[in-house]
């Protein structure tokens, strides 16, 4: 990978024997939105026009402008930084063309001419979906952001994830869904992930996956390096134990329902990039994956849900639409991240349909995250967050009872 990495970047130079560690190298390769890369003058060398994405490689200077440019516009990270060991590749044409080869299957999705979802109301899922209780999310997110940080990189970087897999085998204990609850080993970080898997009755083959990430980070330069990550993500996380808790209690699903507490996502995605690509290359047939991260503060309004529609798959939206009208009754707002904010990129990018249901519009997300000021405070909604356990039993009762898939 660093050999091939140095072959790229240096592509006129003469070959070196000495390879240098690849955090030596201040240029990164990474894909932002085409408009800014061309607003900065940043030379793209790879692009895709109708997904709106480029490929450059960048100084640490027009790393800061195209935050800066982001920032203005309420996105967060403004790229994505694919210098990582897991997401590096010097196969930027064939990345930007697996991205296209996705955005096609979409856009002939939007096109056929019949393309509306419809859920009938199933009385057991809403009686479910009433049992989210807001103290136990309350409790859980409380648990989660009193640890100092849950940082990948930290000296401890597994404490609160062994803490957690403890937490959910108790859970499970009183259980009759056959269950498996591991923790997942990276290469390309110490922390590991938690993954619950409730195994199907007659489809086990077939998955469907509901994941936030565990990690949280302090990117601030106040002098407090303390990342409690209340709302990013210990709300994610705590909505998925909110749903596992109940869903486990039900009947045994057709399909598998597996559960992720993911490692590194702040530090480039890094748990769910190896567990997106090795189910990929074990061909696993994961037919739906919800991704929740941030649903505590809600910027947009009460029951306001940002939608995100990049990176994401047209089918499993207008599900959740329909899923909506039928259950949750929320204002869905489409929106856009504009690179791969969170752990659902990882999915699509291998070709599985995914879903990024968010606390608001994203230009109106809570200003506190990466900070020691992302804690429980007067602007967090419990009510407003437990509608996002409420689409994740929805998500998981509905989608494994049913044989509905992307239809392409
Ligand atoms: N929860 C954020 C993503 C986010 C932030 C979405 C604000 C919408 C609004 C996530 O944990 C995060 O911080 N992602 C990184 C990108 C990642 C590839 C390192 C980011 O946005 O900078
Ligand atoms: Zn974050």
């Amino acid at each position: 990978m660093k050999t091939a990495m140095m072959a790229f970047l240096f592509v006129a130079s003469t070959a070196s024997a000495h390879v240098a560690p690849l955090e030596n190298f201040k240029h990164k390769p990474i894909l932002a939105d085409l408009s800014d890369l061309r607003a900065l003058n940043i030379p793209v060398m790879a692009k895709d026009e109708a997904v709106g994405v480029g490929y450059a490689v960048v100084t640490p200077e027009m790393q800061q402008k195209i935050q800066a440019r982001a920032h203005q516009v309420g996105k967060c990270g403004g790229f994505e930084d694919l210098s990582s060991e897991v997401n590096f590749t010097n196969d930027f044409a064939g990345m930007l063309k697996s991205l296209a080869e996705i955005k096609a299957k979409n856009d002939q999705y939007f096109a056929a001419p019949f393309r509306a979802q419809a859920v009938t109301k199933n009385p057991e899922i809403e009686s479910a979906m009433n049992e989210v209780s807001e103290e136990n999310l309350k409790a859980t997110v409380t648990w989660l952001s009193s640890y100092p940080n849950r940082y990948n990189r930290s000296s401890t970087p597994n404490v609160h994830v062994e803490e957690m897999k403890k937490r959910l085998e108790a859970m499970l204990a009183s259980s009759k869904v056959p269950y498996e609850v591991s923790l997942i080993s990276h290469g390309s970080t110490p922390q590991k992930s938690v993954r619950v898997r409730l195994t199907g009755s007659t489809k086990p083959n077939e998955i469907v996956v509901l994941g936030g990430h565990l990690d949280s980070i302090n990117q601030s330069w106040s002098g407090k390096s303390d990342a409690p990550g209340a709302d990013d993500n210990a709300s994610g996380s705590a909505n998925l134990v909110e749903v596992l808790r109940i869903v486990s209690q039900k009947a045994q699903p057709q399909r598998s329902v597996e559960f992720f507490w993911y490692a590194g996502e702040e530090s480039g995605l890094l748990g769910s990039a190896e567990i997106a690509k090795s189910y990929k290359q074990e061909k696993k047939d994961v037919v739906a994956v919800l991704q929740l991260d941030m649903t505590l503060y809600p910027g947009s309004g009460e029951f306001v849900v940002g939608n995100m529609t990049d990176f994401t798959s047209s089918w499993l939206r207008d599900y959740f639409k329909a899923m909506n009208e039928a259950y949750i009754h929320g204002r869905i707002i489409d929106d856009q991240c504009g690179y791969g904010c969170s752990d659902h990129a990882s999915w699509h990018r291998q070709g599985y349909a995914t879903l990024m249901p968010f606390e608001a519009r994203m230009n109106a997300d809570n200003p506190f995250i990466h900070s020691s000021r992302d804690v429980i405070n007067n602007d967090s909604n419990f009510k407003h967050s437990a509608m996002y356990s409420k689409i994740g039993v929805v998500f998981a009762m509905d989608l494994a009872n049913s044989d509905a898939r992307q239809p392409y």
